[in-house]
């Protein structure tokens, strides 16, 4: 009898932990049932996702967006973009809020630690901006040293800044708008950021220039979709999905296709 009640509150445990510790992975057919999937997204991430005004209502839009669409009319089911800071979209996949998220999220071993990724649908890379007329001055990471270099809060470019231009003081800001805005105004003297993402800022901002210097790729220019570990059936799923939009070219033609879409913030 002792045993039958040792057992019991051992398998009551077991499933108390299970439950509550939110890391199952996501199931496809659990998505089917529940006829969507909630995406989680950030929104000033040209020409990945950001905001438009498509017939006077502010959309969500971008290559990441369409992906996310695809995605859903795979598994049949609705598309729900859940939209937060970039430094909130993996934690919200991890505590179950979201299924997935796609947010040009690289792919990194700390992060692989903790979530399972798709296969990769893009590689980036890690550029500087600068302000024009200081392009001649700032030449070299070392020509930072003692000037205040801003990141995105929560990306790897945080990491990559702090080790490669590490005789500046780098800050962490929420809104990649609110950075190139504070670049601007001299508050900043250096951003860095993705290449493709730089570029759609400096096309419309012509103070705005790529600085003269490359910083080292450090392993993390892949992005990729990322969801609760244990989720393999769903990343197949995903996977397959990945795969035709690369092979047939689609997820080039999205980029093209946001590129002729106005960031509304
Ligand atoms: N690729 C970088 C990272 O994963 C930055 C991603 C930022 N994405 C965004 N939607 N703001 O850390």
């Amino acid at each position: 009898m002792k045993k039958f009640w040792f057992i019991l509150t051992a398998l009551v445990a077991t499933c108390f932990l299970v439950a509550c510790s939110g890391s199952q992975g996501v199931n496809p057919k659990t998505i089917k049932e529940k006829k969507k999937i909630v995406v989680a997204t950030e929104s000033e991430f040209a020409p990945f996702e950001f905001k438009s005004l498509v017939n006077g209502k502010d959309t969500l839009v971008g290559a990441d967006i369409e992906l996310a669409k695809a995605i859903g009319e795979k598994l049949g089911v609705k598309v729900e973009f859940s939209v937060m800071s970039f430094d909130n979209v993996l934690a919200n996949v991890q505590s179950g809020k979201a299924d997935i998220a796609i947010a040009g999220i690289s792919v990194t071993d700390e992060r692989k630690k903790v979530y399972d990724f798709s296969d990769s649908y893009y590689t980036s890379e890690n550029v500087v901006i600068v302000k024009k007329d200081k392009v001649n001055d700032y030449t070299s990471t070392d020509s930072l040293a003692k000037q205040t270099v801003g990141t995105q809060k929560g990306s790897v470019q945080e990491t990559v800044a702090k080790k490669q231009i590490s005789k500046a003081s780098v800050v962490s800001l929420t809104s990649n708008g609110e950075m190139i805005n504070e670049l601007k105004s001299g508050q900043l003297q250096a951003v860095v950021l993705e290449k493709a993402i730089a570029e759609g800022y400096i096309a419309q901002n012509d103070d705005l220039t790529l600085a003269n210097f490359n910083l080292k790729s450090d392993g993390s220019d892949a992005y990729a979709v990322a969801t609760r570990k244990g989720s393999d059936d769903l990343l197949k799923e995903i996977n397959a999905v990945i795969k035709e939009t690369k092979d047939s070219g689609k997820f080039d033609q999205w980029l093209k296709e946001a590129s002729t879409y106005k960031q509304s913030k």
